[in-house]
């Protein structure tokens, strides 16, 4: 589809892949809107890139998510990209109960509940333009889960499964579905956790998978995995088991 012309909603694009993603798109000459929901990264967002449109929204709220969708269309009609993004990733230890799982903050309503729902509130406006699309971000976790998060790879296993669907349900529509499957990227997602646990990898730019979503849209690559996460998509195929291991060392 083409990469210019379009008005495009990030979720969770203050930060990390979003904001690079939303940097791209303006820099190809499309409407950018953000939301999150920390109100002093959508305005130092909104410093960086004076021309992106920002606006406050905990999409994991269904209230939220209804509202959002209002203020989008009615103060840009034109919207005709949704991006999927926003996300949370939280470490989650089953063996000391629920204690380490926030009420609220969760990751089945931010991962999952929210995409799933924002779909469904935007696909008829969609279906009315001459192009559009769903862009949803998942992860190379999706294909083969660490243990120590299990909720959050659920849910991009969950989105995965549902972006296949979807993309059938759709196949005859004016709207493509694509999905992104970043590797590790160096952003804020972990909250610290990765260099509590020694990891030095710290992955790549969130530029690069920008980078690659332009590239996705633009030639209809409607399954683009980004980096090692093709590897990973590749060998759950042929050898999970050997990679669940490879990936769970710990
Ligand atoms: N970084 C990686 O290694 C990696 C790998 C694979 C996939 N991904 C996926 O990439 C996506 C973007 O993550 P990132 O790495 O760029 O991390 P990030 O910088 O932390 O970005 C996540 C964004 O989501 C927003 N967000 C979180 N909860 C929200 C909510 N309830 N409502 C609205 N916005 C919310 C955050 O802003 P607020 O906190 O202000 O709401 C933040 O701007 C996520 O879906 C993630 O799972 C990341």
């Amino acid at each position: 589809m083409k990469i210019s012309g379009n008005a495009v909603l990030i979720t969770g694009g203050a930060t990390g892949i979003g904001f690079s993603l939303a940097a791209e798109l303006l820099q190809a000459d499309n409407t950018v809107i953000v939301c999150g929901r920390r109100e002093s990264s959508l305005k130092e967002a909104k410093q960086k890139l004076p021309q992106l449109h920002i606006k406050v929204c905990d999409v994991s709220k269904e209230q939220q998510r209804t509202e959002l969708v209002r203020w989008v269309t009615s103060d840009f009609n034109d919207v005709n990209i949704l991006v999927n993004n926003a996300g949370i990733q939280r470490m989650i230890n089953f063996k000391t109960g629920k204690s380490n799982r926030s009420p609220d903050e969760d990751e089945i309503d931010i991962n999952f509940k929210a995409p799933v729902h924002l779909c469904e509130l935007f696909i008829p406006r969609l279906m009315e333009k001459k192009t559009s699309a769903i862009v949803n971000v998942s992860s190379g976790l999706g294909f083969c889960p660490l243990a120590m998060m299990p909720v959050y790879c659920a849910t991009k296993a969950a989105i995965h499964s549902f972006t296949v669907s979807l993309r059938h349900q759709l196949r005859s529509t004016p709207v493509k579905v694509f999905e992104i499957i970043p590797p590790i990227v160096d952003t804020e997602l972990d909250k610290g956790a990765r260099d509590k646990r020694g990891q030095r990898d710290r992955g790549i730019p969130a530029s690069e998978v920008a980078i690659a979503v332009m590239q996705a849209l633009e030639h209809d690559e409607y399954e683009k995995a980004v980096g090692m996460a093709k590897g990973i998509q590749e060998e759950v195929r042929t050898n999970p088991e050997q990679l669940f291991q490879r990936m769970n060392q710990w």
